[in-house]
């Protein structure tokens, strides 16, 4: 199959970009497959109602049919109708983060195929704040559904041209709105339990949600690494996020995690290993490897998000066999980060 690129700029849909949107809508009605920026990662859409396309989009990513499907709204009465009620949560959280970085969990109704949801009676959704996404959602019919536009495994795309070297041959259409602006998936909460509980950490952040709600807590697996328990989110059990190398954490002081960060890329270059660092503005200069790389100000956490899969994906393309990384404050979207991070390396963390 011939993959299309579209390139269409957010905040310039012109008649040629409403057309081309017009079209990917009829792709996807159709059953066909479409990636397209959103504001935290590229989505791999489909529609979200009709099994064959959930099917598709779990041969494409070559995802495990278990790991449920993120349904993409644009209005909030279609929200209704996928569910059996919208709680009162809900309706709190979207007016306060919706369009937004927030996916809440509910009870699905029968509109919604067990294709999409993995075979739960539980449906994720959230509406996504771009306008490529929003009016793509409206001409495909109201539900799109979207896991981020990788092959399983991978770092989630935060620009067209790493949707088009995973997917490239295997959908339909690609939607190039440039690069997004998070950078991280957003943070699923699931509303089902009797007091709200974190999934996946993201940009919206567990204070901002207790702000709103009360009352939140934390699937604990996605804090500790060591646990047991199966995540409660299906997906955050597969070791995602992950680049082609190694990756390990550096966590301690900073003048010892410089010191033994530079002192392993030193024995893995000896070894013929080409190595890639993560650091931050301050520390760039202090090392030396093939490839150094500052995701940004310590401080600016929304930053460091930004840079974050992107620094992952570009050591991929330069064939970095081992990477080391320094370790970030995980609270705030911190928590995240670390998160991400942490899966990434396979939570393989040194401290020094
Ligand atoms: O920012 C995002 O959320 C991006 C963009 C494209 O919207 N999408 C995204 O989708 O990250 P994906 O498929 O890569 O991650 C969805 C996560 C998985 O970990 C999945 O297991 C979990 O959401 N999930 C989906 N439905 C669920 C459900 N009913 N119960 C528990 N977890 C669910
Ligand atoms: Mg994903």
């Amino acid at each position: 199959m011939e993959t299309k690129v579209i390139v269409i700029d957010e905040n310039d849909i012109d008649e040629t970009a409403q057309a081309g949107l017009e079209e990917a809508g009829r792709i996807i009605k159709e059953g066909g497959l479409v990636a397209f920026p959103t504001e935290t990662v590229y989505g791999l859409g489909g529609d979200a109602l009709n099994p064959e396309s959930s099917k598709k989009i779990y041969a494409a990513k070559g995802r495990p049919s278990d790991n449920p499907l993120i349904v993409h709204v644009a209005n909030m009465e279609d929200l209704a109708d996928i569910v059996k009620e919208v709680p009162e949560s809900a309706k709190k959280l979207a007016k306060a983060f919706w369009p937004g970085p927030l996916t809440m969990i509910m009870n699905k109704n029968e509109k919604v195929p067990y294709e999409t949801t993995g075979g739960l009676d539980t449906v994720a959704i959230r509406m996504p704040n771009n306008k490529i996404a929003l009016e793509l959602i409206r001409q495909s019919g109201g539900y799109i559904a979207a896991p981020s536009a990788n092959t399983s495994g991978r770092p989630s795309p935060t620009i067209a041209r790493y949707c088009e070297e995973d997917l490239s041959g295997k959908i339909e259409m690609i939607i190039d709105g440039g690069q997004v602006g998070i950078g991280l998936e957003s943070t699923i909460v699931d509303l089902t339990s009797d007091v709200p509980m974190i999934l996946r950490p993201g940009y919206i952040t567990a204070s901002m949600l207790k702000d709103v709600l009360g009352e939140i807590s934390i699937d604990r697996t996605i804090i500790d690494g060591s646990s047991a328990e199966k995540p409660k989110a299906p997906g955050m059990k597969y070791r995602h996020y992950a680049p082609k190398g190694q990756l390990m954490i550096v966590q301690g002081q900073q003048d010892n995690v410089v010191d033994y960060i530079n002192k392993s890329t030193k024995e893995a270059m000896a070894e013929g290993k080409r190595v890639g660092i993560i650091g931050t503005d301050a520390t760039m200069k202090l090392y030396s490897a093939d490839v150094v790389k500052s995701v940004g100000n310590r401080e600016d956490e929304r930053t460091i998000a930004h840079e974050l899969f992107k620094v992952l994906r570009e050591f991929d393309d330069e064939n970095i066999d081992v990477m080391f990384s320094e370790s970030f404050d995980d609270s705030g979207i911190g928590q995240a980060i670390m998160n991400r991070l942490l899966k990434a390396a396979g939570h393989n963390v040194k401290v020094v």
